[in-house]
This record gives C-alpha cells, sequence and structure tokens, in this order.
C-alpha cells in the first residue's frame, strides 16, 4: 500500500507559510495551524496509529522529525521578526532635528568687537598690551610717581615683591601703560586703540567690579585740538548707540592728560561715567622725543563693560561675571552678530 501522508509536501507547505508570517499573531496563527493541537501535522502524528501496521514506523518517525524541525523553524521566525523589529527603520526621517546646545560669544566679547569695528571705520589701528605691567608704565611715566594722590584712586593689585630689588610688577590697573609703550615704537601721525582687561582692588557695586575691561585710544597728530577729543568721541557713541543718546563732557583729573575729562551717558534716568579723556600732557609727548610745540593729541580709557550695560540694559556689572548661564543664553540671538 503506497504512503498516504505525503510528509514532504507537508513541510514545504508548513515552511513557505511560515515566512509569509510577518508579526506576533501571524506566527501564533501559524503554530495553531500546524502544531496546535488541532494542527495539520498533530492530526498525522495522531492518525499513525490507524496506518497500516507497516507503515506507522517510518511514518511516525519522519512526523516526530518534522515536528521538531517546525518547531525550530518557528522559533528561528519568531527571533528573525524580533531582531528585526529592533534593527529595522525605527527611525523616523520626518521629525525635525534636535539641535545641540551651542554656546555663543560673552557680552562683553560682543560689546568690545563692536567697539572695535566702530573705532576701525574711524580710521584706528588696534593692539594689545600685556596685563602685569611694570610699575614704571602703570605710573611714573604717566605721571603718577610714588606717593602721588592719585596713586590712591586705585587700589592695586601688585606681584609679590621677590626682594631681588628688581622693577615692581602688577596687574596693569587701566590701559593707558600703552600710550607710553606705542609711543617708544610708533611716529605720529598715531591712531590706535588698546582694548584689554584692567584689574583694581575695589569694592564691587552695580557699577563696579573688581577687573574690568577697557579701550585706551591714543591719537597724536600736529594740530589736534580738543575739538577732535570731542568730535572723535560723539562720533563714536552715535554710531554705537544711535543719534539720539544724550552725552555730557565734565572736566576731571588724570594726571596724563591736560586738561582732563570725563564722559558721561544718560542711562536710566542717572548718568553712568563711561570714559575718562584728555589732550595728551605736554611732558609725555615730549618724553616721547616729539616736539610738543607742534604735535598734541588726546586719549581717552573707556569701560567696556558700562558700554555693554548700556548696549542690553544691564543693571547690574557684576551679572557679567558671575557665570549664570540663565544670564548668559539672553545673549544667544546675538550670536554671530559681532
Ligand atoms: N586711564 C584712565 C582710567 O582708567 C582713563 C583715561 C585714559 C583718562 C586716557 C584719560 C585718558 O580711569
Amino acid at each position: 500500500m503506497a504512503l498516504e501522508v505525503d510528509l514532504d509536501g507537508l513541510e514545504s507547505e508548513a515552511r513557505s507559510a511560515l515566512a509569509t508570517a510577518n508579526d506576533a499573531d501571524a506566527l501564533e496563527d501559524w503554530r495553531v495551524d500546524w502544531l496546535g493541537r488541532r494542527g495539520r501535522l498533530t492530526t498525522v502524528l495522531r492518525g499513525v496509529r490507524d496506518l497500516p501496521v507497516e507503515q506507522r514506523p517510518a511514518i511516525g518517525a519522519g512526523a516526530n522529525r518534522l515536528k521538531g524541525e517546525l518547531e525550530s523553524a518557528l522559533a528561528a521566525r519568531q527571533a528573525e521578526l524580533v531582531a528585526a523589529e529592533t534593527d529595522g527603520p525605527t527611525i523616523d526621517v520626518t521629525l525635525p532635528g534636535r539641535r545641540p546646545p551651542l554656546g555663543s560669544l560673552h557680552p562683553v566679547t560682543l560689546t568690545r568687537r563692536t567697539m572695535e569695528r566702530t573705532f576701525r571705520d574711524l580710521g584706528f589701528d588696534v593692539v594689545e598690551g600685556p596685563d602685569i605691567e611694570l610699575e614704571e608704565y602703570n605710573f611714573d611715566r604717566l605721571r603718577i610717581p610714588a606717593g602721588h594722590p592719585a596713586r590712591d584712586m586705585w587700589d592695586t593689585i601688585w606681584i609679590a615683591d621677590d626682594d631681588s630689588g628688581g622693577p615692581r610688577q602688577l596687574l596693569r590697573t587701566h590701559t593707558s601703560p600703552m600710550q607710553i609703550r606705542y609711543l617708544e615704537r610708533r611716529e605720529p601721525p598715531i591712531r590706535v586703540i588698546v582694548p584689554g582687561a584692567c584689574y583694581r582692588y575695589e569694592a564691587t557695586d552695580a557699577t563696579h567690579e573688581w577687573m574690568l575691561t577697557q579701550i585706551e585710544g591714543l591719537v597724536i597728530d600736529q594740530d589736534l585740538s580738543f575739538a577732535h577729543l570731542k568730535g572723535t568721541l560723539e562720533a563714536f557713541v552715535r554710531r554705537m548707540f544711535g543719534g539720539e543718546i544724550e552725552t555730557r563732557f565734565r572736566c576731571d583729573y588724570f594726571p596724563f592728560v591736560e586738561p582732563g575729562a570725563e564722559l558721561g551717558v544718560r542711562w536710566q534716568g542717572d548718568w553712568l561715567e563711561v570714559l575718562g579723556c584728555g589732550m595728551v600732557h605736554p611732558e609725555i609727548i615730549e618724553d616721547a622725543g616729539l616736539d610738543s610745540s607742534r604735535y598734541t593729541g588726546f586719549a581717552f580709557g573707556m569701560g567696556v563693560e558700562r558700554v555693554a550695560m548700556l548696549q542690553y540694559g544691564v543693571r547690574d556689572i557684576r551679572h557679567f561675571y558671575r557665570n549664570d548661564v540663565r544670564f548668559l543664553r539672553e545673549f544667544d540671538r546675538f550670536r554671530g552678530s559681532a
């Protein structure tokens, strides 16, 4: 009697059905269809006992082997689907990208760069000088000798004495020493600004920090007058803040200028001093080897933080160096503008 059960046909039918099962539900349906209690292979196995005796061993063994193979095929297909789910295209390419957090320039840097650009437009060169300065340049050669009351204007941060008897050094209290250094190396006409940090051991308040950024300006040429000083600084202020801003010049004293003045800007109903200035003292011009009856000029030193306060409406100068990111993030929108 011919075999009534075509095990090979069953196997290929079961395998191609399994290959089209694409999710857990379809796999379960397949399992029920083939290996379940009323499944097709189960029915074959159960029917073995009704076969003619001589067919039973072969069909029984073949059907049992096939059962084992289909069980492992099911497990393999299950693993395949799980793997496809995790490795597959789980990225939704239509979602907007996530931006990595980007820093921005510090507000004082933004303002310093704007100021530098404004002075460049007015024909100034930009140079820098040392933060650690010799006493001689910071004071003596600016006509502030030891014992001069002007030294008391700033409590100075000295670099520790090494008892070698060498020259004393300090963290510069202003950028004015660069007036002397620049005059040593350059001939008039001179038109230069010097941005940089200065240090004063002062009590801090809303408009004073112990470290500040200054921009020094020095202009030396023939026949310059106080009108050039006023015209230059007013042109600068107009370019920085627009025409509406109110300014005032008042007399002030600095030993290295004569006459000296300060420039105040109207700020929140008050006046904020943003710079000291004046005509370069004739003795300083003579010390530089120039004839002070031919060469005159003016100098100024302005506080960058003060200008930044005006520009951005910051009420307390101490915010600038507290490194509070909530404050610094306010300036993200100016990224790339300097
Ligand atoms: N160096 C002075 C200060 O720090 C400012 C100044 C600079 C004044 C140049 C006059 C001329 O206060």
